[in-house]
């Protein structure tokens, strides 16, 4: 082999060598970064009229994706669905308004934090309900949640009725099938927005962070993902989108 081709043959492999170590992770798919999502859960995810997933959370990943030159794909499914798809290797990411957990942590990593949120009760007005009574109340969450362990461990699940979708907890609650709803009160507020009748209260839980689940052995993606997050975080962006879609 003439000694310039083998040269640039050496040449080429460092380079693609060298493109794949500045990637430096890897997707189920390459070139697309799938995540699993609850959509309801606005301001967070939630669906518009066309039936795209939209929301705080999507507009973030587009960003990230649009930063590794990756398609970003949601795929739809229950809450705890979500949390399971990133364990079992069906998508790259939970993103759907997870908390961290240290239960979570065993599970799978997270990347830096970008929000805090804390416990509300939703119930009818006229109603009284707080943290002095919950106890007596019988109370609907969402399956798999903070909100649902939380309440469980206070309580006990005989005081608790576990929805796959919030939609079905807030049926439930207009029904007076459950006497209130424990959840993350951002996502409260959009709903008592929504539903005339209802009102809010804080817990007094702690305060909760919100960052997206990666694949437990994929820390490659996961440190990708967390230099773009800390970019968004750092120049602003993250709060100028969660100030958009609190609007
Ligand atoms: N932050 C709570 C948790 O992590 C509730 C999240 C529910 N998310 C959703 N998209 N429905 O358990």
């Amino acid at each position: 082999m003439k000694k310039w081709i083998a040269g640039l043959l050496t040449l080429c492999m460092m380079m693609s060598m060298t493109a794949a170590m500045a990637e430096g992770f890897t997707t189920i798919e390459a070139g697309k970064l799938t995540y699993a999502t609850s959509p309801d859960f606005a301001p967070y995810e939630f669906k518009d009229d066309a039936d795209n997933i939209i929301g705080i959370e999507p507009e973030i990943m587009a960003l990230i994706g649009e930063k590794l030159g990756l398609v970003v794909e949601p795929v739809e499914m229950d809450f705890n669905s979500a949390l399971l798809a990133v364990q079992t290797g069906k998508t790259d990411l939970v993103v759907s308004g997870v908390t961290v957990t240290e239960v979570r942590k065993e599970v799978m990593n997270f990347t830096v934090p970008y929000v805090e949120n804390q416990q509300a009760i939703v119930f009818k007005e006229g109603k009284e309900i707080s943290m002095d009574n919950l106890g007596e109340q019988s109370i609907g969450v969402q399956a798999g949640t903070t909100g649902q362990s939380l309440v469980e461990d206070d309580f006990g699940e005989d005081h608790v009725v576990a929805y796959d979708k919030y939609p079905l907890a807030f049926q439930a609650l207009l029904n007076d099938q459950v006497d209130c709803i424990v959840m993350d009160d951002a996502v409260a507020k959009a709903y008592v927005a929504l539903n005339p009748g209802l009102t809010m209260v804080q817990t007094t839980y702690e305060i909760e962070d919100y960052a997206f689940g990666v694949q437990k052995q994929n820390t490659g993606l996961l440190e990708a993902i967390d230099g773009v997050m800390q970019e968004l975080i750092d120049d602003g962006t993250v709060e100028k989108i969660i100030l958009k879609w609190n609007e």
